[in-house]
């Protein structure tokens, strides 16, 4: 077994040392997170243990492991999981067209039963995610970010379990191959179905929430600077007002951030009930909650939100 140490480092210099610091960091990658997060995602890297952030679809969860990578200048390996993935889609395959190649030319020149041996070697093996995250990298470890869990088969969870542990994964006609200094894992799920008991315990946990009035405000001001205050405060309120009403897909962060640009590119300055029913694919995915929305439900949030403000 290859322990790590709760105290080895992955690249001490350059890791936050404290929360207000990986706080500070996930802001110069225009993340804003809270303490709560912050504080998470400080004992994961500096224990060196695997995060799952959880939470509704548009919440930010994947975008912690991208700025993460940008702003420790670590390389992102990302990968995306999907019903049917499998180990020769995550992790390694052996390259057949070239073991035939290899066989084929030994045989040509006599050689063939000693070709045997070495057709099980690293160069005949192609690496998927999993196991490139493994190898050693000059700028230190990458980021592993292994997005939307859930969307797996549950099998899949099981076979994870050694490299989450470990970091090591096991290629039984290779041996054991395992990364010298651990990777940053992020896991993500949108919970469409739970994830095991066994998965969860490997990893620190944080279940991320809609951020609240102020904190979207300043997100849309990030990362939509061309829009106007009046109209920002407006917009975000009413994406926060639409999060309480009975829908099949609430609007994420993600809708809020395009509708911005959407009325930013409109030239809106005003939101009024028409402006929004002529949006509304934008904040909403599912026709059964965009015919819930004519311009009398749009009046009656709008009105709504104006007498909060
Ligand atoms: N706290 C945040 N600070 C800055 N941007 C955020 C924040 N939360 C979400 N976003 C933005 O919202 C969008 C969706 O985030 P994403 O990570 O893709 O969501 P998820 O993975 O939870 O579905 C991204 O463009 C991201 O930049
Ligand atoms: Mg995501």
């Amino acid at each position: 077994m290859n322990k790590r140490r709760a105290t080895d480092p992955i690249a001490p210099a350059r890791l936050p040392q404290d929360v207000d610091a990986t706080q500070a960091l996930l802001r110069t990658g225009d993340y804003l997170a809270g303490r709560d997060l912050a504080t998470v995602v400080f004992l994961a890297l500096r224990m060196g243990r695997p995060l799952l952030l959880e939470g509704e679809a548009g919440v930010g969860k994947t975008e912690v492991a991208k700025v993460l990578a940008g702003t420790l200048g670590r390389e992102l390996i990302r990968l995306q999981c999907h019903e049917g993935l499998d180990l020769a889609g995550a992790a390694y395959e052996w390259n057949y067209p070239r073991q035939m190649v290899a066989i084929r030319l030994a045989e040509a020149s006599g050689a063939g039963s000693a070709v045997a041996a070495s057709l099980y070697g690293r160069e005949f093996l192609v690496e998927r995610p999993l196991l490139s995250a493994l190898r050693e990298r000059p700028e230190g470890p990458p980021v592993l970010l292994i997005d939307e869990i859930d969307r797996a088969d549950e099998p899949f969870e099981a076979f994870l379990l050694e490299l989450l542990s470990d970091f090591q994964l096991s290629i039984p006609e290779l041996g054991t191959v395992r990364a010298p200094v651990p990777p940053i894992v992020v896991i993500t799920s949108n919970r469409t179905r739970e994830i095991h008991d066994a998965l969860r315990r490997r990893c620190l946990y944080h279940w991320l929430e809609y951020p609240d009035f102020e904190t979207e405000l300043r997100i849309i001001a990030l990362k939509a600077p061309g829009i106007r205050d009046e109209i920002r405060r407006e917009l975000v309120a009413f994406v926060q007002r639409l999060r309480q009403e009975e829908l099949f897909k609430r609007p994420g962060v993600a809708e809020a951030i395009d509708w911005a640009h959407a009325l930013e590119a409109l030239d809106v300055t005003r939101l009024a009930p028409r402006t929004v029913t002529d949006t509304l694919g934008l904040l909403l995915k599912y026709q059964d909650d965009i015919v819930k929305f004519g311009e009398d439900e749009a009046a009656k949030l709008l009105e709504a939100i104006r007498a909060e403000c």
